[in-house]
């Protein structure tokens, strides 16, 4: 199973962009998006998204599908493959990390998702006090493990199946059925009386809250969402067969992760307001004020909630799937490990990773590594804010500079039909998203204010 020709490779175009699609839309979609826009003001933070998108996330998206369809190989072996006996492999073994890191909190949150369809279904009780029935959950030291262990277990199982029988098979179904639920949800949520205002809170630009720490939290959401900067397009690509045309799948990923964002703000906010809740609440809007909502629907308010956690699960799995495969992929290939011993093994490691980030919400939580924050927030701070960035950047400049454009472009358009990546192509990924995920980055780790 083991030797680089029996790989997996993805049995259709669908499949392929289901399952990276499934990769870039998450919690992030669902969970962070939508606070962080009602944060950073409204509209005006989702235009920064969205130019950030296209001239930092397009580009590298690109790069990273071309990197591992051109080698094969995952993270790590793409860089050793290409550069052989230089540093460069250094940025795989940082996006093997960040894998790492990322899953073994986000499995955390997944488990509480899952714990969610349940408590959603038992506590619609009325006046239930959401607030304490949340932190009750997560700083119990056992319960949010075991659902932990549950979402791993999921997770092992579906990557241990394989590529085509476990990846490409799981997210082909699913992500329809995250859609489907999606469109009931905001069909239910803008019918409500009052939703008018939630719609406004959530498009009206607000340029006054447009700070450098919004275009910073903006420029970090594009490459978590998209699922970039850490080799997992990498990987993903190098499934990927000569034919496939790289630069629309790409627009396809990148316009459906940046639609299902948006839709998942138009289904929280105007329920947030016709129900005259807090939609400032920062990260327990998922879990406090959804909730509180329809509790406050009455009637019909639990299956409408029970299948919003449905939803969190499903988004929170695909995405799950491809940290998993990052770093099962590097193992298989380079260690000449069996897919199954790989997917099971690591998933293990990262399983026990993350229990220091459960605990941190409850009998650990005066342990704060970096800057106040708890465990979780700060390992989500060193893979969203800093090892993301900066293997962004590194790829874009090895892509642009080392590599070279002339054979980027070569490998990228094989395959491509309607759009072919040029010199427009070139700027972008040479001078324009390095530069750009650079000042963010020196800003981000404090070395240079803006
Ligand atoms: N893109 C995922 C989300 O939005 C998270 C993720 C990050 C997945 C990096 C894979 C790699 O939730």
């Amino acid at each position: 199973m083991s030797n680089g020709n029996d790989r997996g490779q993805w049995q259709s175009r669908a499949g392929f962009i289901a399952a990276a699609a499934g990769s870039a839309i998450g919690l992030g979609n669902i969970w962070r998006f939508p606070y962080i826009t009602g944060k950073y003001g409204g509209g005006a933070f989702v235009l920064v998204y969205i130019i950030f998108l296209i001239i930092v996330g397009y580009p590298i998206m690109n790069a990273e599908l071309i990197l591992g369809r051109k080698t094969q190989k995952n993270a790590v072996g793409a860089f050793r493959t290409l550069a052989p006996g230089t540093p460069w492999s250094i940025v795989g073994w940082m996006g093997v990390a960040a894998g790492f890191i990322i899953l073994s909190y986000y499995s955390v949150i997944g488990g509480w998702g899952i714990a969610y369809i349940f408590k959603t279904a038992t506590y619609m009780a009325k006046n239930a006090d959401h607030v304490n029935i949340f932190i009750n959950f997560i700083t119990n030291p056992t319960a949010p493990l075991v659902w932990h262990a549950v979402f791993m277990a999921i997770t092992v199982g579906i990557v241990m199946a394989g590529v085509e029988k476990g990846i490409e098979r799981y997210s082909k179904f699913l992500m329809p059925a995250l859609f489907i639920i999606l469109l009931i949800l905001i069909v239910r949520s803008v019918t409500l009386p009052g939703a008018a205002e939630g719609l406004a809170f959530y498009l009206k630009p607000d340029f006054s809250k447009l700070t450098a720490e919004a275009l910073l939290a903006a420029m970090g959401q594009v490459f978590f969402s998209l699922s970039l900067g850490m080799g997992c397009m990498i990987t993903y690509g190098s499934y990927l067969s000569k034919n496939e045309d790289i630069p629309i799948n790409s627009i396809f990923i990148v316009a459906s992760d940046t639609l299902i964002a948006l839709l998942a703000g138009l289904m929280i906010f105007p329920a947030v307001f016709a129900f005259g809740m807090e939609p400032g609440t920062g990260p327990g809007l998922t879990f406090i004020t959804v909730p509180a909502v329809f509790n406050a629907m009455g009637t019909g308010g639990a299956f409408f909630g029970i299948l919003f956690f449905i939803l969190l699960v499903i988004a929170a799995l695909t995405s799950a799937i491809s940290l998993l495969e990052v770093v099962t992929a590097y193992v298989v290939d380079e260690k000449k490990w069996d897919r199954k011993k790989a997917a099971l093994v690591v998933g293990i490691l990262i399983f026990i990773v993350g229990i220091p980030t459960s605990l941190g919400q409850g009998i650990w939580s005066h342990i704060r590594p970096i800057r106040g924050l708890d465990i979780l927030d700060s390992y989500d701070f060193i893979a969203s804010n800093v090892l993301l960035p900066l293997g962004g950047m590194l790829i874009a400049i090895y892509s642009g500079w080392f590599w070279g454009t002339e054979k980027m472009r070569e490998e990228g358009n094989l395959g491509a039909k309607s759009i072919k990546l040029g010199g427009f192509f070139d700027i972008l990924i040479k001078i324009i998203s390095p530069i750009c995920i650079f000042i963010i980055f020196l800003n981000s780790i404090g070395i240079l204010k803006v």
